[in-house]
Order: structure tokens, then C-alpha cells, then sequence
């Protein structure tokens, strides 16, 4: 196998909150290959979009920081450049997409000043005109009349024109990573699959890998050749797409799976599941997924599972498996 383009190990990323030290991302782990897609699931508060900043090296501070682990990007850890190094691989190698759309794009310069001002500041493409590659972009996710657009504000267009976009600006410079954070949520059902194909024809184009982060299981069965399951700050289950929805390991996928509304279950109920994710600044002692867990053994409450190599292909992070630790297994046996 390549060497993988990105690999994250042991990352956590603290926040100091009034309420106490919150431990948004903790100690979280993975790994993409080039031209692959993972997507990263999880309920609201789970930890996808401060993990997606950490690699961006973009966590709000002074709160947020960086306590420990390593992001090898290109076999170089990115926490060890200079801020000067790293801006240099924003949006030039690394890019995002960010979750609010409308705070990206600033209200009082025109789209086509706007994606200029991405390209210019890189120098890949200065033979160029930078208008006519401001174009060529908008053409490339489908934007309708896009001379137009370039003259065009932001509040002249609709949310899913908007997207586009922040798609162009993110693409400007072909990095060889994209961040994708929730890139459709905000937009209507015919728009968001249109954007889907729109990432996926672009990346089977550039060969950039991507990282999807997204709520929606039914995206991530478009998309992604990988899924990691993230809740309260940690990857709970990482494995193929396919195999993952159909064979699902930790009984919190499994609920997220069941909660999906599904051809083949229509008509009957929707399952739930129950509760919340609680907050990080009070992460449960042990399984931090036992509170919400109807399969939860004795050892749930007190010992936090290790991720573990499930198969070639899958870890999980669940007592309930085997191959782990023995008083897991013991404790199965009772
Ligand atoms: N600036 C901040 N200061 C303090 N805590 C923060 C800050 N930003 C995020 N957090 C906390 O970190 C945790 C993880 O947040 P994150 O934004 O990564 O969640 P998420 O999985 O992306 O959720 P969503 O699906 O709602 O986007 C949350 O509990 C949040 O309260
Ligand atoms: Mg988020």
C-alpha cells in the first residue's frame, strides 16, 4: 500500500471553557490514502469539525489548543511548521470547506474578486489570467452563467449557487486535500446531491483526497470508501463504507444506522436514540457511549474500550468484541 497522504494518530484538542477543561477531540486516530474518501459521522458536539480545524491548524484560540498528537501530512507532522509553513499549505495543499457558508465569503467584494484573491495568493497558476481561471473554476461545479457571477455579490445568489462557490475557492489551487464539513447541509435535497456528484466527478478528476465530515449516513453511502464513527471526542468504529452499513460493530452505529429512515423499513417505526451526547467538559467514566447503550456489559461503566483491529478492514471500540481485552471477554462470559 502507498504511503498514506494524511495520518492523524493520538490527536487531542482541548478547549479551557468556563465550565472546566472540555475535551472536544481526545485522542482520536486515522489515516487517508491518496485519492481516498473517509467520512467522518457523529452526532451534534461529537468532536468532526474541531478535528477538521486541528488539521487546518485553525482551532479558535487562546481557548482552543492542541494537547497532544501528531497530523502527517505528506510524511511531515504539520504541528512542527512554522505558522508561516503552514499558511503556505492552506488552501494551496490542504483546503476546507467550512460549515457556514455565508461567514466565509465576505459581503462586500465580488465573486470573481474573491476567487482571484484565493488563486493570487499562490503562485501555481501565474501564467494564467486569473479571470479567465476564475471562470473556468465557476464552469467546473456548475455554475449557471458564470461571467455573471464573477461580477455578482454573494447576496445576489441562493444558498446552493453560494456553495458552489466556496467549492471553486477551496479547489482554486487543486489541493491534494480537501476538508469537507457538512458541505450540504444547509441546502435543499435536489441541490445536495448535486454538489455530492459535483465532489466526487472533481475528485475522480484531481485524484485530492477528501475528508467528509457529515451527519447524514445517507451521504456517506454516496460518497465515501471509508467511514469513522465519531462520539464524545473519539473515533468509536472505523471501517469500509459498504461493510459498515450493512454490518454495523459498535451498538452506537448500529443505533445510527436503525435511526436512518430507509426504503425497507418504511412503514414501520423509526428507531431513536435515546439521550444525548454529553458535554466534554464531563465525559462519562469509561465507555463514554455506556449511559446510552442497551448492550452494555458490567465493565462499561468503569473501563474505557481500546480501539482494536476488528479485521483487515475494520477497529472498533467496544467491549463487546472479542480480541480485546480478557476482562472484557470474561465479563461477556458471566
Ligand atoms: N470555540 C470553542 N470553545 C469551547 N468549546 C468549543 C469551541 N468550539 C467547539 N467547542 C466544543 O467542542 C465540541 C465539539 O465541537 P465540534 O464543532 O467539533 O462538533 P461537531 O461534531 O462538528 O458538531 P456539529 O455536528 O454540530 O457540527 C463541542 O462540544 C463544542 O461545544
Ligand atoms: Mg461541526
Amino acid at each position: 500500500m502507498n504511503p498514506p497522504l494524511l495520518q492523524v494518530n493520538g490527536l487531542k484538542t482541548y478547549f479551557n471553557t468556563p465550565a472546566g477543561l472540555s475535551k472536544a477531540v481526545d485522542g482520536v486516530s486515522f489515516s487517508l490514502q491518496p485519492g481516498e474518501t473517509m467520512a467522518i459521522v457523529g452526532e451534534s458536539g461529537s468532536g468532526k469539525s474541531i478535528t477538521a480545524l486541528s488539521i487546518m491548524q485553525l482551532v479558535p484560540e487562546p481557548a482552543g489548543y492542541i494537547e497532544s498528537g501528531t497530523i502527517s501530512f505528506d510524511g511531515q507532522d504539520l504541528l512542527d511548521l512554522t505558522w508561516e509553513q503552514m499558511r503556505s499549505i492552506r488552501g494551496r495543499q490542504i483546503s476546507m470547506i467550512f460549515q457556514e457558508p455565508m461567514t466565509s465569503l465576505n459581503p462586500v467584494f465580488t465573486i470573481g474578486y474573491q476567487i482571484r484573491e484565493a488563486m493570487l495568493t499562490h503562485d501555481k497558476f501565474k501564467g494564467e489570467s486569473a479571470t479567465s481561471r476564475a471562470r473556468s473554476l465557476l464552469e467546473r461545479v456548475g455554475m449557471p452563467s458564470p461571467n455573471k457571477v464573477l461580477r455578482q455579490y454573494p447576496h445576489e445568489l441562493s444558498g446552493g449557487m453560494r456553495q458552489r462557490v466556496m467549492i471553486a475557492i477551496a479547489l482554486a489551487n487543486e489541493p491534494r486535500l480537501l476538508l469537507a464539513d457538512e458541505p450540504t447541509t444547509a441546502l435543499d435535497v435536489t441541490i445536495q446531491a448535486q454538489i455530492l456528484t459535483l465532489l466526487r466527478d472533481l475528485q475522480r478528476d484531481t485524484g485530492m483526497s477528501m475528508l467528509l465530515i457529515t451527519h447524514d449516513l445517507g451521504i456517506v453511502s454516496q460518497v465515501a470508501d471509508k467511514v469513522a464513527v465519531m462520539y464524545a471526542g473519539q473515533i468509536v468504529e472505523q471501517s469500509p463504507t459498504n461493510t459498515l452499513l450493512s454490518n454495523p460493530l459498535h451498538p452506537y452505529t448500529q443505533g445510527l444506522i436503525a435511526s436512518l429512515p430507509s426504503r425497507s423499513r418504511r412503514g414501520q417505526e423509526l428507531y431513536t436514540l435515546e439521550g444525548v451526547v454529553p458535554p466534554p467538559t464531563r465525559w462519562p467514566a469509561g465507555c463514554r457511549f455506556h449511559d446510552r447503550c442497551s448492550k452494555r456489559l458490567q465493565i462499561c461503566d468503569s473501563q474505557m474500550p481500546l480501539a482494536t483491529k476488528y479485521d483487515d478492514t475494520r477497529s472498533v471500540s467496544c467491549h463487546l468484541y472479542p480480541a480485546q481485552e480478557m476482562a472484557g471477554n470474561q465479563e461477556r462470559l458471566k
